[in-house]
């Protein structure tokens, strides 16, 4: 054991304290407040581990989601004193004293901790038909895959590492004004597809779903979607890039700006 492992095993461990905003929509009687709970720090605990143990020893009615534990199926996203991230990837020891947890903002809350963000990822899913369009071909279950370029494939495979948890929409300015803004997951979503050469969508068609104030130029830039993504997804790179795209697609729709963009670019 290092000499650094001895003074950690020998620290007296913190006594935490958090406060959570507790409310159960369905519950009538039930009003938004605050509850605190004190629990004793332990070596690489996390805010899932907290959560469990409040619910576990000191109160059973706590609502929170998880599932896998381990930053991948996006559903342990909470606020933590106020900015959003995943409750199974945040230590305690990057945490204060006294944190403060809330359920994200924008989606449907269940209770307490708990939102639907599953519902309103189908929904932004269904709108901007989130799949690959494929041109009608017979079946043909011997037919040979085709092969893909693999810097494209990993460019794809990139986008594709959203875990939908709702980190980037709950820290966006522009959906908390507008319910219909698709946010930083749509657009990467968009990006993904636009990229994939199985997908038959034009320009055209990506810009009849996001060329409005409810996708690209809906979005202020200001990248609070990038700095919260606990994937680190390029999103910064692609909405710019789609931006720049769409706003040149809709422009070459203004004849006078049409001829000035043939005549320069
Ligand atoms: S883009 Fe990042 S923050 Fe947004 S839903 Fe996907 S993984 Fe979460
Ligand atoms: S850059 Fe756009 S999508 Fe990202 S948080 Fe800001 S407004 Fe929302
Ligand atoms: S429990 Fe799955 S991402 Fe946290």
């Amino acid at each position: 054991m290092s000499a650094t492992d001895l003074d950690t095993a020998h620290k007296p461990h913190r006594l935490l304290t958090f406060n959570i905003l507790r409310y159960d929509p369905k519950d009538p009687a039930s009003t938004p407040r605050m509850q605190q709970y004190r629990i004793e720090e332990a070596e690489s605990m996390t805010l899932f581990i907290v959560l469990n143990e409040i619910r576990e020893y000191q109160d059973p009615t706590l609502q929170f989601d998880f599932v896998c534990r381990a930053g991948i199926c996006g559903s342990s996203a909470i606020m933590v004193n106020g900015r959003p991230q995943l409750a199974c990837r945040t230590l305690t020891r990057d945490l204060p004293d006294e944190t403060t947890l809330a359920p994200l903002p924008f989606f449907e809350l269940i209770g307490d901790l708990s939102v639907n963000t599953g519902k309103w990822m189908r929904g932004m899913s269904e709108r901007l038909q989130t799949w690959v369009h494929a041109q009608e071909k017979e079946i043909d279950l011997h037919r040979i895959e085709e092969r893909m370029d693999p810097d494209l494939a990993e460019q794809i495979y990139e986008l594709d590492r959203c875990i939908e948890c709702g980190c980037c929409v709950a820290a966006c300015g522009t959906a908390q004004m507008r319910k219909d803004f698709v946010g930083a997951v749509g657009m990467g979503k968009i990006a993904r597809f636009r990229l994939d050469p199985r997908d038959t969508r034009t320009d055209d068609d990506f810009y009849e779903l996001i060329g409005d104030d409810t996708g690209v130029f809906g979005c202020m830039s200001l990248l609070a979607c990038q700095d919260v993504c606990p994937k680190s997804l390029p999103l910064q790179t692609q909405i710019a890039f789609l931006r720049r795209k769409m706003a040149t697609m809709g422009l070459e729709g203004v004849p006078f700006v049409s001829r000035f963009i043939s005549s320069t670019c």
